[in-house]
């Protein structure tokens, strides 16, 4: 059985006080219904620190995450944050290669993989982000796309790592704009996906790795996403800044 995990991609959104009381809500909805899903909250890096304070005092098993991570160590690298950094603040996850990084922030296959290759041998587990735009989709582009995406950012990993990766596929025509993958269009991805994390790696490893879904979900669509043999959860965007609605999805399997 692979484990069930429902990721909360904060994005740049709450400040230091709004970021701690939406904490606060899911820690202690948790506490009162708890959850069988594994629950990994990805607030903005200046959060994650008195996040992981409430977390740790609550005696919450909610584990927190970072949305990006460098590659280098350290060094005179201006507004970057290193793996010590995040280790030191808490994360256990980070999330890499997200569509946004892409295509606003000029991450690369390459860089992707160098941020999966350092955070694993550091002991960060990456959320490895990947997906075909809408133009790619329609130009039936979308398993070369993955395909390339997963060649590149998984590159110089060996399966013990592998292991260790989540992967996110995220349709990037998905993302924020209320139009999800169908259950099925996310079946035949994540299928896919694991086929080729099987010929990469091998038949076991590709087993063993959560694919979440993201792009869209909601408490009214998550069910049925989730329902799918390859779907092993959601990274969640908008519907993560809301307490009830984050909730309402970690309990949708
Ligand atoms: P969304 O974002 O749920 O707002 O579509 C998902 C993501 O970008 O991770």
């Amino acid at each position: 059985m692979r484990k069930k995990i429902v990721a909360g991609n904060w994005k740049m959104n709450t400040d230091a006080v709004s970021s701690k009381v939406l904490a606060d809500i899911i820690v202690e909805g948790v506490k009162r219904q708890p959850v069988s899903a594994e629950l990994i909250l990805c607030p903005p890096f200046i959060s994650l620190e008195s996040i992981c304070e409430t977390l740790w005092s609550r005696g919450s098993k909610i584990k927190l995450g970072a949305q990006n991570m460098h590659y280098e160590d350290n060094g005179a690298f201006t507004g970057e944050i290193s793996h010590t950094m995040l280790k030191s603040a808490g994360c256990e996850y980070v999330i890499i290669g997200h569509s946004e990084r892409r295509r606003y922030f000029g991450e690369t296959e390459e860089t992707v993989n160098k941020r999966a290759v350092k955070s694993l041998q550091n002991n960060i587990l990456p959320i490895v982000c990947i997906g075909e735009t809408l133009a790619e989709r329609q130009s039936d582009k979308t398993f070369d796309v993955l395909n390339t995406q997963i060649q590149g950012g998984l590159a110089n990993i060996s399966i013990e790592e592998a292991a260790k990766i989540i992967i996110a596929y995220e349709p990037v025509w998905a993302i924020g704009t209320g139009v999800n993958a169908s259950p099925a269009q996310a079946e035949e991805s994540h299928a896919f996906i694991r086929l080729e994390l099987a010929k990469m790696f091998n038949p076991q490893t590709a087993e063993s790795i959560p694919i979440l879904y993201g792009g869209s979900v909601t408490a009214a669509n998550a069910r049925d996403l989730f329902a799918q043999k390859n779907v092993d959860g959601g990274l969640i965007g908008g519907a993560s800044l809301n307490a009830e609605s984050f909730l309402a999805i970690a309990r949708s399997f």
